[in-house]
């Protein structure tokens, strides 16, 4: 039998080395090598190496390859397939990551028995049978044929998975597998990655999709080594902020569409909604005005969102003055507020400027930095902004408005929920088709906002 022989791994980005390193030379991180077992031989060796003999796979001329084989499955949840560019690819793996408690095996459990007629396979190594059965009574059956396997040893799963012939495999999670083939603990970088081969070479030869629940690390990352990743076709990361029901559905990678569509949901008392009109739940309908509210209206993937952003500008207390933003780039807020100070000669150094975007939604679309800004000098004027305003527009270093991407979804998504103004770009002015519903004003600088704000 071949001597059994370890080796140090990064559980970080699976780098591997002869002997225990403090730090990891590949990815930079601490304390992170753990040693495994390795299988006898060396696979890198070529002295040892099987004479080839062709294998049963020839190369094709691209042009000869067809494309028909794609196959899609829409599910029964439209934000999912929004967010997977129109279904499940068969014979794709998915990669779903998300912290703990913020819904992914609901997610993944509402879709198995929602889907009509639709044969899956739930391998589930964290929650026992009657953990399962008790929340699919929580969130309401449907007519999905569901089958619940409690094994975490690849290879039985495999076997009931030839037996059962199901059109869906979902495994939760895929930190919680282990296979018989190596010899490293579970949840090691080392049986993750070949767990996670095996049930991709599942889904390849039988062209069944396979969903993998992952965990993620304390600093979001999905939990493992990184070849997980680039190993799998899509990466979807679920959040959230838990204090709010609001839980969003992204693709950080996705071989068979884009990754700039968001799927959003609701966590209810029976299970997850879809969120179908998400502008009209994330505006606060407020009867009073306050200072230091502005709508800003930002595109997240193909849709237009109207969303609320809160600051709030006081009089610092201590020396340093505070600077936060929850759901908003903290960098980006500070960059406003010396645009603020520099160009429109705000005096906003010697004050705390807190800002919030409702929800516990983060954005990234630069359109809302020229509703930062009214929220800002509205709440440091301590003026409240004319009710049915919004704003989308990126704002430069120079303090200049610049235009956004695809104007005319924003503006009609605006009209649509009532507004009855609202603030661009004068470049994006040019060639706009002009909605009568809706005032545009177009401006030039942070300086003619000011104006136009406060009079
Ligand atoms: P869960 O899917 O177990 O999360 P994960 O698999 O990502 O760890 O979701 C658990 C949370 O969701 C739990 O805190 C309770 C909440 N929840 C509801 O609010 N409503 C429901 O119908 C269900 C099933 C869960
Ligand atoms: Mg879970």
């Amino acid at each position: 039998m071949a001597k059994q022989k370890s080796a140090w791994f990064c559980q970080e980005c699976g780098v591997e080395s002869a002997k225990w390193l403090g730090k990891c030379p590949s990815c930079g991180s601490w304390n992170t090598f753990v040693e495994e077992l390795v299988g006898g031989g060396s696979t890198s060796s070529s002295a040892h190496r099987p004479k080839a003999t062709g294998g049963s796979v020839a190369p094709r001329l691209l042009s000869e390859i067809d494309t028909g084989s794609e196959v899609r499955r829409t599910m029964h949840d439209g934000e999912l397939n929004r967010v997977l560019g129109g279904g499940l690819v068969s014979g794709s793996v998915v990669l779903l990551g998300g912290e703990p408690g913020i819904g992914k095996s609901t997610l993944l459990l509402q879709l198995a028995l929602r889907t009509s007629g639709l044969k899956t396979l739930y391998i589930s190594g964290e929650e026992s049978e009657q953990q399962i059965r008790m929340r699919a009574v929580r969130t309401g059956t449907g007519d999905g044929e569901c089958h619940i396997l409690t094994e975490t040893l690849t290879g039985n799963i495999l076997h009931h998975a030839e037996k059962i012939k199901p059109e869906l495999i979902i495994v939760d999670s895929i930190q919680t597998l282990q296979s018989e083939l190596i010899a490293s603990v579970v949840g090691s970088v080392g049986q993750i990655r070949q767990c996670a081969s095996e049930l991709q070479h599942f889904a390849k030869t039988h062209h069944i999709p396979v969903v993998l629940i992952g965990h993620i690390t304390k600093d979001g990352n999905i939990a493992g080594p990184k070849v997980l990743e680039h190993m799998v076709d899509v990466v979807l990361l679920f959040e959230g902020d838990r204090n709010y029901g609001f839980r969003l559905l992204r693709a950080l990678k996705n071989r068979f569409g884009s990754t700039g569509e968001l799927g959003i949901y609701e966590m209810k008392s029976d299970g997850l909604a879809e969120v179908s009109n998400p502008s009209a739940m994330l505006l606060s309908h407020r009867e009073e005005d306050y200072s230091g509210t502005a709508v800003a209206a930002t595109l997240e993937g193909a849709r237009p969102l109207l969303i609320e952003v809160q600051s709030l500008v006081s009089s610092a207390v201590y020396g340093t003055p505070q600077r936060s933003g929850t759901g908003f780039d903290l960098r980006r807020l500070n960059m406003l507020l010396a645009v603020l100070e520099k160009r429109s000669g705000f005096r906003l150094g010697a004050k705390d400027v807190f800002l919030n975007i409702t929800g516990g939604i983060r954005l990234d679309d630069p359109a809302t930095d020229l509703a930062v800004v009214s929220a800002i000098i509205s709440s440091n004027a301590d003026i409240p902004l004319e009710k049915g305003c919004c704003f989308a527009a990126e704002v430069g270093l120079t303090g200049e408005v610049r235009p956004v991407t695809r104007i005319d979804e924003r503006i009609n998504e605006a009209a649509r929920l009532g507004f009855h103004r609202i603030y661009i770009s004068k470049y994006n002015n040019k060639g706009l088709r002009k909605n009568p519903a809706i005032e545009t004003v177009p401006l030039a600088s942070v300086g003619e906002l000011a104006e136009h704000l406060l009079g």
